[in-house]
This record gives structure tokens, sequence and C-alpha cells, in this order.
């Protein structure tokens, strides 16, 4: 796709990724950070970007997301919304930004007026929903992330798959329908078994994009540079090095979007 076919398509919009849900379309996400990748994605009709809080891992080489602030993703928002012609912009809520609800209605309204983004991700369940029905309230799309919360990483003494008991499984369940309820638009569900994910996605309306979630959810959604083959460290189990056998970073990313959307990817193997 060239870049002025790209500016004549219709804009990608909660409207679309829902109308996308409902005809049984796969959603094709990828985490982005910057101008150039944005526009190399938009070309292999990537539907949303993701600038997430891993960045702080891929880009400024910490261990984890934790050390990212509002000021990087706005940095690296702003940078992906300048070449964006077409597919969502999603930016996350750093750890900390929502440590009261005024902190993170400042940081949301950044995140819109300075970075670009056109909704914004929150980890969480239970404890976010007053905070997604203010946002909601004011205009904020918002992304729910349920499952494996990277800003939790020590509370949950690793990054480790969640829902696996029945109980885990019903609460997580019981979050994604308050989650909705309070005006979330989206869900991002990270590292769950393969069939929670399933009943999770059944019981929504919104569209949920999963990762490490198995191949039932409306979508998917990798980090870019894990898709490359190029991001350090143990690589978890439902990554998949999509340049591995091809010429270019080109053909990889649209190697990615056509196994999303024709269902290739995740395969069985890649699943909890
Ligand atoms: O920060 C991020 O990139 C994310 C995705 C892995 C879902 O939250």
């Amino acid at each position: 796709m060239g870049d002025s076919m790209i500016s004549t398509m219709p804009q990608v919009t909660v409207r679309t990724l829902r109308e996308m849900k409902h005809n049984g379309e796969k959603i094709a996400a990828l985490t982005c950070y910057d101008a150039s990748f944005t526009r190399v994605l938009e070309s292999a009709g990537v539907d949303v970007l993701l600038v997430g809080d891993s960045l702080g891992m891929v880009v400024q080489g910490h261990d984890t997301t934790l050390p990212v602030t509002t000021e990087d993703v706005i940095y690296h928002a702003a940078a992906v919304a300048r070449a964006r012609s077409r597919a969502l912009l999603i930016a996350d809520m750093p750890f900390m930004s929502d440590a009261s609800t005024e902190t993170a209605l400042r940081a949301a309204g950044r995140l819109v007026k300075e970075g670009g983004a056109q909704m914004v991700k929150l980890e969480g369940g239970s404890h976010q929903l007053e905070l997604v029905r203010e946002l909601t309230a004011r205009s904020v799309a918002v992304c729910a992330h349920l499952g494996l919360l990277p800003q939790n990483v020590h509370r949950m003494g690793g990054y480790v798959v969640q829902g696996r008991d029945e109980h885990e499984a019903q609460h997580m369940i019981s979050e994604a329908v308050a989650l909705q309820k309070a005006g979330a638009q989206l869900l991002v569900l990270e590292c769950v078994p393969c069939r929670l994910a399933e009943e999770i996605t059944k019981a929504l309306d919104i569209p949920v994009i999963g990762i490490g979630a198995g191949p039932s959810t409306d979508g998917q959604v990798l980090v870019l540079y894990d898709i490359l083959g190029i991001s350090a460290g143990r690589k978890p189990r439902f990554v998949k090095d999509f340049l591995d056998g091809r010429g270019t970073v080109e053909d990889a990313i649209l190697a990615y979007v056509k196994a999303v959307k024709e269902v290739r990817f995740p395969a069985p193997e890649d699943c909890f």
C-alpha cells in the first residue's frame, strides 16, 4: 500500500474496530514508537498503533516498564502522530501516572493534547473503574488492559500467565464486563489461557485485542521489535519472528498483518 493510497483510506476509529469485531474481521495492532516505523506499519495495513510503555524496555533499555514517564510517552506518541494517517493511535498511561484521579486526568489530557493520542490505555481492573468513568465523561477514549500487567511485575513476582485457576478466571471476566460498563471501548488481554480469552471476547461488545491470549480474540498486538527478532532477553512463547526467512522489514510486517487477518497467528503452539 503506497502513502498516497493510505491517506485516502478511511481513518480507523473506535467505530471501525467495533464493526470489525461484529463482522469477524481481525484487528492487526503493533506497538510503534517513531515516525519512520509508523509509515512502514501503515503501508502494511496495521489498524492500531500502540505507543506502549514497553518503550522503556525496547527503546530505553530498562529492565521493566516502570521508569517510563508521561513525558517519554508524549515524546514517542507525538513522533508517531506526525506520521500517522489512518491507524488508530493509542498511548499508554505509564506507571503511577494514575496514582490519583487528578494526576491521571492531567496525564491523559497531555497524552491527547501533546502526544496526539486518540485513546489512552490503562492497566488494571476494579481499581480503575472510577477513572475509566471520569475519563469517558471527559471524552477521552479508554483502552483497558487485563491479564498480565507489566506495571505489576514486582507484585506478581515476574511476568507470569494470569487467570489459570477458575476463581482468577471468573474474577477477570467480571472485571472485563465492569470495565466495558464503565466506558472502556477496547480491551487488551495479555498472557491468559486461550479458553479464558475466548470467553471474555464473547462476553463483551467492545473489541478485545490479545497478546499471548490465543486466536479467538478480535485482534492481536505484539511488540514491534519482537516480530523483527531484535528483542533482548528471553523470548516469550507467544512471540514470533516474522523477519525470519523474509528479506525486508516491510515484508515481515506485511506477513504479520496477513497472518493475523487470516487467523494463522497465533498458532496453537503459541497459546497457553
Ligand atoms: O506496553 C506495551 O507495549 C503493551 C503491549 C505489550 C500490549 O502494553
